[in-house]
């Protein structure tokens, strides 16, 4: 009997994401089954009901997304569905909350290689500045930053704000990271002075740096931003400027560049969730080192 591919698209939130599920659609799966509002109680007893209903072999062709916003209590999902499985019932498992574990992959993965294409030798050694990076995907490239040997500076307009995701980041991913204030753009520009990278990761439609701070920054330096709504994070970055010399000796990647290998490692990932010969457990550091051998 030919075995339908499921996935299971599991969130805490009130809604699951369309994104996703057209992703999975586009990637294969059979049928994207959507399960919103769960709670961390009822998440092990539907993963082991997916589990068992199909014996061994349609465990090979059952896949767990985990979605939802929160960062920790996705992170706490994959877990406890990983500690769950056991032989021969193991299923394929990925999270990513909103997308921002994919995009946090997407865009350390373009700053690391446009590090290496513009005279910084890498992300190893490097002070890098996560601005407005108190969201799930200012924490996560934080994090993935730190692990190839960043040194790392993560920004809030309170420091209360930064100093609990720097906190939440090193609870979860074993990172250091160093929380600042900043609301301003002087202390943005500051900042930015200060870094050889620099990640815009603010919330839609928020101008972080003015060209003119910019233009002063000199370089090598590579800045990337994530937001692709105007008016941009970085004034001047265009949406598609791939590694584009934007000031003098300053290297932007623009949101729809970084969202390019978002969407291929996502679907990438998803392909990876349907294939029966192996069970994989899909976490921020598989989705980066997806991202990073996408790029080549
Ligand atoms: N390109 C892609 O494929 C893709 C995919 C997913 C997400 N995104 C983008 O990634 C970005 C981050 O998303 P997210 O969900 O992680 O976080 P988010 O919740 O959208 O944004 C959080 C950050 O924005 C800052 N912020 C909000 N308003 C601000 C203001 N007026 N001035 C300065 N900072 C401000 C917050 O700072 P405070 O701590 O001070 O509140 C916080 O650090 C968004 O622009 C989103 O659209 C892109």
């Amino acid at each position: 009997m030919e075995r339908k591919d499921l996935l299971h698209l599991i969130s805490a939130d009130p809604q699951v994401s369309p994104f996703d599920v057209n992703m999975a659609y586009d990637a294969g799966f059979d049928a994207v089954i959507p399960y919103s509002g769960v709670s961390e109680k009822e998440f092990v007893p539907l993963v082991q009901d997916a589990m068992f209903s199909r014996g061994p072999r349609g465990a090979q062709h059952t896949a767990i997304f985990i979605g939802g916003s929160s960062l920790s209590l996705s992170l706490r999902m994959l877990e406890a569905a990983r500690k769950s499985f056991f032989d021969p019932f193991r299923l394929s498992v990925m999270v990513d909350p909103r997308g921002a574990f994919t995009t946090a992959a997407a865009l350390v993965a373009k700053v690391r290689k446009a590090s290496k294409d513009h005279g910084l030798g890498g992300l190893k050694g490097r002070r890098v500045a996560v601005l407005g990076g108190t969201g799930t995907v200012g924490r996560v490239a934080a994090a993935l930053a730190v692990r190839e040997g960043a040194q790392v500076v993560l920004t809030s307009r309170r420091l209360e704000g930064a100093q609990e995701a720097v906190d939440e980041v090193r609870g979860l991913f074993g990172t250091q990271v160093e929380a600042r204030q900043a609301g301003s753009e002087e202390v943005f520009a500051k900042l930015a002075s200060e870094a050889e990278v620099v990640l815009a990761t603010a919330a839609v439609g928020v101008k972080l740096l003015s060209q003119a701070s910019l233009q002063k920054l000199g370089g090598p330096r590579v800045v990337a931003d994530v937001n692709a709504v105007p008016p941009a994070g970085i004034e001047g970055l265009k949406p598609h400027d791939d590694g584009t010399e934007i000031a003098p000796g300053v290297f932007g990647l623009g949101p729809l560049a970084v969202g390019d290998l978002k969407f291929r490692t996502e679907a990438a990932l998803l392909g990876t969730l349907r294939d029966p010969d192996q069970r994989v457990v899909i976490d921020p550091q598989a989705a980066f080192e997806r991202a990073t051998h996408l790029l080549g």
